[in-house]
């Protein structure tokens, strides 16, 4: 049986930079009926592991360490015993959020996590924060673009760890050269393609984020 991709939302709050903010997050759930990788264990354990229910997590993977996006990976890795994986740029900001627990293993560009016969492919794609990462996966025709790349634009790059030029370096170059029909599943709201976004580019560098 082919891999999948299952979704839910889950509720919560993001902090940085001394203010707190409601969000709902993404989750992506990536597998087969056998074995599963969750991308951003956000908010709720309970919940995610409801959505994953008998299948083995192969890994949890975070798009990058904003607290929203890594909030339930410990309560999760306990559930199930699978390894938190991070972009190491990004320890910093896990530390303020977990520091009495560490990641279990490094997300590195070009690295490839297989699950149920599926390739997830690292993408580096800094500038939401600096270990900011995407997953691509060619068999599903998805990227999933944690906070890098949204419907409608980049994402925020206007608190601590950010830099706008740099995230416009990574969709330009790590993103929409991807094939224009390839789904982008975001950390928050609606996905969108490759394609619908592309056009856009110079609009977003004009008006600065
Ligand atoms: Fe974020």
């Amino acid at each position: 049986m082919a891999a999948r991709i299952d979704h839910l939302v889950t509720s919560g709050t993001f902090s940085l930079d001394g203010g707190t903010w409601d969000v709902d997050n993404n989750v992506w759930i990536v597998g087969d009926d056998h074995e599963v990788v969750v991308i951003d264990a956000a908010h709720d354990a309970d919940a995610i592991a409801a959505a994953v229910g008998e299948r083995r997590v192969v890994a949890i993977v975070c798009t990058h360490a904003h607290d929203d996006h890594i909030d339930a990976a410990p309560a999760l890795a306990d559930r199930t015993g699978a390894p938190i994986l991070l972009h190491p740029a990004d320890a910093e900001l896990w530390k303020r959020t977990h520091p009495d627990r560490a990641p279990d293993g490094d997300l590195a560009d070009g690295q490839e996590l297989t699950v149920a016969g599926t390739r997830l492919r690292v993408l580096h794609t800094p500038g939401h924060c600096h270990g900011a990462v995407s997953l691509y996966a060619p068999d599903l025709s998805a990227v999933f673009t944690g906070d890098t790349l949204f419907a409608g634009g980049p994402g925020a790059t206007g608190r601590s760890f950010s830099d706008f030029p740099t995230i416009v370096d990574s969709i330009r170059d790590r993103l929409l050269t991807l094939p224009a029909g390839t789904e982008v599943r975001t950390g928050h709201g609606d996905s969108t393609t490759v394609g619908a976004e592309a056009p856009h580019l110079e609009e977003w560098i004009a008006r600065g984020h």
